[in-house]
C-alpha cells in the first residue's frame, strides 16, 4: 500500500496516456443536420433529447410508421474522454455543454445562490451526470400512487426499472472482498442502459459499509428492491469498454439509423403552439435554430422533456401556467395551471468536512486503474429513526404544523396539494420503510480521502420556478426554497450530528479521520444550524417535480397519463413529473418513468 500524495493533481491524471477515446461510439450517423432537410410535419415532436426524451424517441420510432422529431438545445458532444471515463466525472461541469442555470439567494440557506448544473448536450444531464444508479424504496413511489395517481406505484414501475436496465453483477472477486451481495432477479438483463460495479474499488469503502452496520444500520441485500440501509451501488458505466452508459449510446444511438427518427442539436425551442379550441390542442413547436425562428408541425403529439427547471419555463413562455404570473408578464393565457414551476424538489445536502490521514490507493493500481474507479461506490439510506434521537417530536411537530411554509404567492389548488403531501411525507418520516436522509461517499476519494455528503431526502420545504420574461432565452427565477420549513433543517442537524457518531466507529476511525476547523467547536443545535445555513446546499443535482402528477384541484399539472390538464396532444416525459421526490438519485427513476410514458403514448397501457 502506498499513500497517495496530493500532489498528485487531475491535469497529471489528464496527460496520462488513454485510449478511452477510441472506445466511444460514433453516433451521428442520420443525425439531421440542417433545419431544411426536415419534414414539415412529424407524428411526434419530442421538445429536449436528454435522458428521458432519447428514451420516448428510441421507444417510438420502434414503430416503423411513427415519424419522430427530437429538439434539443445542445449540440452532441465532442466525444472526448472527459465525457465518458468515469474517474473524469464532473469535468464537464461549467463547460458548454452545462446549462449553468442561476438560482435564487436562499432565505434560509446564504449559501444557496448557486449555479445549478444541468446537461446541454444530446444525452441531457445522463451525460454529465455522477454515474450512481439506484432506486428509490418502494414506498417512494407508491407515495405517488396514494395521491391519487393511478397505475404509478412500485409493482408496476418494478418492470420498468428493469426494461431500462442491464445488470452486470460485481465480480466474484469483489463479492469475497467486499461481503457484497445482489439479487440478479430483481434487476433488468437485456435493456438499453448498462448497470455495473467497476472493477476496483477503494478498500475502505468497506470501512464505510462497516462503520454504519456497527451503528446497527444493516447491509441492504439489493438496493434494487429495497433500497433502505447501506448498499454498494452500481453505475451507469458499460462494462466492457468501462465508459459511461448514458441516454446518447443507450437510447439515441441505436434508433439513430431509424429512417422515422430525426434529431436536431442546437434547437432552443421557444414556445409551444396550441389552437384557440376551448380545449387547445398543442399542433406545433417554435424554435430557434442557427439564428433563424422555425416552427414544425406536430400531427399527434408535442412531448415535452426538457428537464425539471426547462419544462416549467415553456409551459410558462406558451402560456400555460399560473394566471397571475402570466398576466403580470402579459404572456397571453392558454391554460391556468397554477401548479406549473410550483411543488420543485431536489436533495438539499452538505459535505461533512473530514480530511483522512489513512487514506490510501493499492499499490497495484495504475493511473488507468484510478480513472476507472468511480467514486465511493457506497450509499447509506436511512429511515428517520435510525440517526435521530427526535424523531417522536419532530413528527409531532410536523402534524401539528399550522404554516405551510409555501411561498405567499402560492396558489389554493397547489396548497390543498401539498396538505395531502404532507401527511403522506409524514407518514414516510415516521416509516422504517423510507428514508429521510442519504449518507454518500464521494469521487476523488484518492484525493482527499471519501468525503462524505449528506442529504435530505423527502423535505417538506417547496421551491419554485418560475419566467421572469417573455424572452425564452433568460433563465428562469429558479428558487429552490431549501429549509423553509424549520423541520427539514431539524432533520439535518440530526444527520449532521449522526455523522459524528458515525466517524468514531472503529471501522472509520481506522482512516484517521479529522474534523475540520470549521466544525471542530460546533456544539449546540444552534450552532449547527447555523453552519449548516452558510454550508448546506440546496441541491444534489436532482431538480425535479416542477410540473407535478396530480389533480387538476390539487396543483397538478399533467394527469396520471402524463397529459397537461386542459390540453390536448402535450405531454411531459421528464423529472418534471413526479409528484414527490424519491430516496435515490434520480437517473434510474427517470428512465424507468419516461420507459412507462412511451407506453402511455403508444396506448398499450
Ligand atoms: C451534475 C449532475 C450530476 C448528477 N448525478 C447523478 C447521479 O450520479 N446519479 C443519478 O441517478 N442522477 C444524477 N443526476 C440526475 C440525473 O442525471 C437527472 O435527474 C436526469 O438526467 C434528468 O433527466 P431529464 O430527462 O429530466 O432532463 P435532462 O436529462 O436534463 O434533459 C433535458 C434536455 O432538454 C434540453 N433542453 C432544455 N431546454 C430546452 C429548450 N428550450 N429547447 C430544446 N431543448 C431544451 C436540455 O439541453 C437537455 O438535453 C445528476 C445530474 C446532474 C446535473
Ligand atoms: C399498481 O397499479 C396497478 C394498475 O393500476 C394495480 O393493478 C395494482 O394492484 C397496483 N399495485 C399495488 C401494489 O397497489
Ligand atoms: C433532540 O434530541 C436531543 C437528544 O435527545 C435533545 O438534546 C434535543 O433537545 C432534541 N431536540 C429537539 C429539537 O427535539
Amino acid at each position: 500500500m502506498k499513500m497517495l500524495s496530493s500532489k498528485i493533481t487531475l491535469i497529471a491524471l489528464c496527460t496520462a496516456h488513454l485510449a478511452f477515446a477510441a472506445l466511444a461510439l460514433a453516433s451521428e450517423a442520420t443525425v439531421i443536420k440542417r433545419a431544411d432537410q426536415l419534414r414539415s410535419r412529424y407524428d411526434y415532436i419530442i421538445v429536449g433529447g436528454g435522458t428521458s426524451g432519447l428514451v420516448v424517441a428510441n421507444r417510438l420510432t420502434e414503430d416503423s410508421s411513427t415519424t419522430v422529431l427530437v429538439l434539443e438545445a445542445g449540440e452532441f458532444d465532442d466525444g472526448s474522454d472527459e465525457f465518458i471515463v468515469p474517474g473524469y466525472m464532473g469535468k464537464t461541469l461549467g463547460s458548454s455543454f452545462d446549462w449553468q442555470v442561476p438560482s435564487v439567494p436562499g432565505e434560509v440557506l446564504t449559501s444557496s445562490d448557486i449555479k445549478i448544473p444541468l446537461g446541454k448536450v444530446v444525452g441531457g444531464s445522463s451525460a454529465l451526470n455522477f454515474m450512481i444508479f439506484d432506486r428509490g424504496a418502494p414506498a417512494d413511489y407508491n407515495a405517488w400512487e396514494s395521491l391519487g395517481n393511478i397505475g404509478w406505484n412500485w409493482s408496476n414501475l418494478l418492470s420498468y426499472f428493469k426494461k431500462s436496465e442491464t445488470f452486470t453483477p460485481p465480480l466474484t472477486s469483489q463479492v469475497t472482498d467486499f461481503d457484497m451481495t445482489y439479487d440478479s432477479s430483481s434487476h433488468g438483463a437485456s435493456g438499453p442502459i448498462h448497470a455495473s460495479f467497476p472493477p476496483l474499488i477503494y478498500p475502505q469503502t468497506k470501512n464505510f459499509v462497516q462503520g454504519m452496520n456497527s451503528l446497527g444500520i444493516p447491509t441492504s441485500h439489493d438496493q434494487a428492491t429495497s433500497a433502505i440501509g447501506v448498499y454498494y451501488h452500481a453505475s451507469s458505466i458499460d462494462p466492457l469498454t468501462i465508459t459511461r452508459s448514458f441516454a446518447k449510446t443507450a437510447y439515441h444511438d441505436p434508433a439513430s439509423k431509424r429512417s422515422n427518427y430525426h434529431l436536431l442539436p442546437s434547437s432552443h425551442v421557444t414556445k409551444i403552439l396550441l389552437t384557440r379550441s376551448s380545449t387547445p390542442r398543442a399542433y406545433s413547436v417554435s424554435y430557434r435554430h442557427l439564428n433563424r425562428d422555425i416552427v414544425v408541425l406536430a400531427r399527434k403529439e408535442v412531448i415535452l422533456a426538457a428537464g425539471a427547471v426547462h419544462t416549467p419555463q415553456i409551459l410558462q413562455l406558451t402560456g400555460i401556467g399560473p394566471s397571475t404570473l402570466l398576466r403580470n408578464l402579459k404572456i397571453p393565457l392558454t391554460v391556468d395551471l397554477p401548479g406549473v414551476g410550483e411543488n420543485f424538489q431536489d436533495h438539499p445536502s452538505v459535505q461533512i468536512p473530514y480530511t483522512f490521514k489513512n487514506v490510501f490507493t493499492p499499490d497495484s493500481w495504475s493511473f488507468n486503474d484510478i480513472l476507472i474507479a468511480t467514486s465511493g461506490n457506497a450509499l447509506s439510506f436511512l429511515p428517520t429513526s435510525w440517526y435521530s434521537p427526535n424523531t417522536s417530536s419532530i413528527i409531532a411537530a410536523g402534524r401539528g404544523q399550522e404554516g405551510t411554509w409555501l411561498s405567499p404567492l402560492t396558489a389554493p389548488e397547489v396548497t390543498a396539494g401539498f396538505m395531502k403531501q404532507r401527511e403522506l411525507l409524514l407518514s414516510l418520516w415516521d416509516s422504517e420503510d423510507a428514508a429521510t436522509m442519504e449518507v454518500a461517499t464521494f469521487s476523488m476519494t484518492q484525493f482527499q480521502g471519501p468525503s462524505l455528503v449528506i442529504s435530505l431526502q423527502h423535505p417538506l420545504s417547496r421551491g419554485r420556478i418560475m419566467v421572469t420574461s417573455k424572452d425564452p432565452y433568460a433563465s428562469p427565477a429558479v428558487d429552490f426554497r431549501a429549509f423553509t420549513n424549520p423541520l427539514d433543517m431539524e432533520l439535518m442537524i440530526d444527520g449532521f450530528l449522526f455523522m459524528r457518531k458515525f466517524l468514531q466507529t472503529s471501522s472509520m476511525m481506522e482512516l484517521q479521520p479529522e474534523e475540520a476547523l470549521e466544525i471542530r467547536g460546533l456544539e449546540t443545535r444552534e450552532e449547527i444550524r447555523q453552519w449548516l445555513r452558510s454550508n448546506a446546499r440546496p441541491s444534489f443535482s436532482h431538480v425535479c417535480c416542477t410540473a407535478s402528477m396530480g389533480q387538476r384541484e390539487e396543483g397538478g399539472v399533467v394527469d396520471s397519463e402524463l397529459k397537461v390538464w386542459g390540453t390536448k396532444g402535450l405531454r411531459i416525459v421528464d423529472a418534471s413529473v413526479m409528484p414527490l421526490v424519491p430516496s435515490a438519485h434520480l437517473q434510474a427513476t427517470v428512465y424507468a418513468v419516461a420507459e412507462r410514458a412511451a407506453d402511455l403514448i403508444k396506448g398499450i397501457l
